[in-house]
């Protein structure tokens, strides 16, 4: 018998979890693979990190490289320096990497270098917009990566235009699509609405934390008195990101903004909130692919999307950051203007297993 398939799995912030859960459950429930998880340590509050991984049933990272928080260049840096001598000793057939976050580019340079190759998942999305610091993570991940598993049309698109090998593009769906259909019935069970006093379909969710929305006082405010403006109409739930609990901090000069806030949710409280909101106002990319699939209104809050089947097939509008906007398109929701909308192409549960598929067949010799 040939020895295991070794990956080594890596996720760092709050967004990464939900995706590599899929994929943990996937390549542990077969046989043929041994995975190591590393947790960069990138997000380390238990509301962003520890309870995701209680919710979400993965079991403890194999090691935590203890990262935490920095500008860009110190969590970039610190996050390859630690996973180098890890991966070294490991020495497993591939690195598995998801999203865009800072861990994803940077484990994946470090595992390029040293011969392994890399399996990037939620590859090929691209905003055009260089100023995120996603979009930098998403095309230097991509470049370096020997497998790019696709969510969407738009990703493969992109990576033929930047003249990736066809051979080397996989449209397998969403894993966080696999872990969402899977702790729906779970999450609708929470007692979530009645703790935060909410009545089903009567309430709006809002995520923020964007650097480009909170970051700048003045576009803060502005965003906040318009959003006060749609809680006098319908209340506002707002789960604050550290970053913007900064931000807010800072902007707002210490006035609470008059929306209803709370902590971070865990993951089955939030899936929760959104799929039984009437609405939600984002500025995350996974939010809008979660509402497409829960059939709920989403309004994106900045100017461009990496995720455009969420426009053209799901239920997402991107309305900007021009408060008149954002009433506007809130009010037209309200009033019942919704388009029917339908799920994207593979969104069905089953990316986890594909990907597995394919890395058994093009590893599977190797081993
Ligand atoms: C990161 C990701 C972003 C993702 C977001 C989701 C990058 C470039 N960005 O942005 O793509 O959408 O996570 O959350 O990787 N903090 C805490 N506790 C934590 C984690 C962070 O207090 O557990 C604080 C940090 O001190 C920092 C701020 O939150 O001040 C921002 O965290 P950081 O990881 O730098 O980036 P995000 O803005 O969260």
């Amino acid at each position: 018998m040939s020895r295991p398939i070794r990956i080594l799995a890596v996720a760092g912030a709050r967004p990464n979890f939900m995706k590599i859960a899929a994929l943990l459950r996937e390549l542990r429930a077969r046989e043929r693979f041994e995975v190591f998880l590393v947790h960069t340590g990138q997000h380390y509050d238990s509301a962003m990190s520890e309870s995701f991984f209680a919710e979400l049933g993965i079991a403890a990272p194999d090691a935590n490289l203890g990262v935490g928080s920095g500008s860009h260049a110190e969590m970039t840096a610190e996050v390859l320096r630690r996973v180098e001598p890890l991966l070294a000793a490991q020495q497993p057939d591939a690195l598995l990497v998801v999203g865009d976050v800072n861990s994803t580019i940077a484990a994946a340079l470090a595992a390029v270098k040293l011969g392994i190759p890399v399996a990037h998942v939620e590859a090929g999305l691209r905003s055009f917009d260089r100023r995120m610091p996603e979009e930098i993570n998403r095309v230097l991940t991509d470049a370096i990566s020997e497998w790019l598993f696709v969510t969407e049309p738009s990703g493969e698109e992109n990576l033929r235009r930047e003249g990736v090998d066809a051979r080397r593009i996989h449209l397998v769906g969403n894993v966080m699509i696999d872990t969402l259909l899977h702790h729906l019935e779970e999450a609708r069970k929470r007692d979530t609405l009645s703790r935060l006093g909410l009545v089903r379909g009567r309430y709006a969710v809002l995520t923020l934390h964007r650097p480009s929305n909170v970051d700048d006082p003045a576009r803060l405010r502005g965003l906040f008195e318009v959003l006060e403006a749609l809680h006098e109409e319908i209340p506002v739930v707002f789960p604050v990101h550290p970053r913007t609990q900064a931000a807010i901090e800072r902007g707002l000069e210490g006035r609470r903004p008059g929306l209803r806030l709370t902590e971070p949710l865990g993951y089955l409280d939030f899936l929760r909130l959104m799929a039984d909101a009437r609405l939600v106002l984002t500025d995350s990319g996974g939010i809008q692919e979660e509402t497409t699939v829960l059939g709920v209104p989403c309004l994106t809050l900045r100017e461009n999307t990496e995720r455009p089947v969420t426009v053209s097939q799901g239920t997402n509008r991107i309305v900007g950051t021009d408060p008149a906007t954002i009433l506007a398109e809130a009010r037209k929701i309200l009033s019942g203007d919704a388009e029917p909308a339908g799920i994207p192409e593979r969104w069905d549960g089953r990316a986890a297993a594909r990907i597995a598929d394919v890395l058994e067949r093009d590893l599977g010799g190797r081993a």
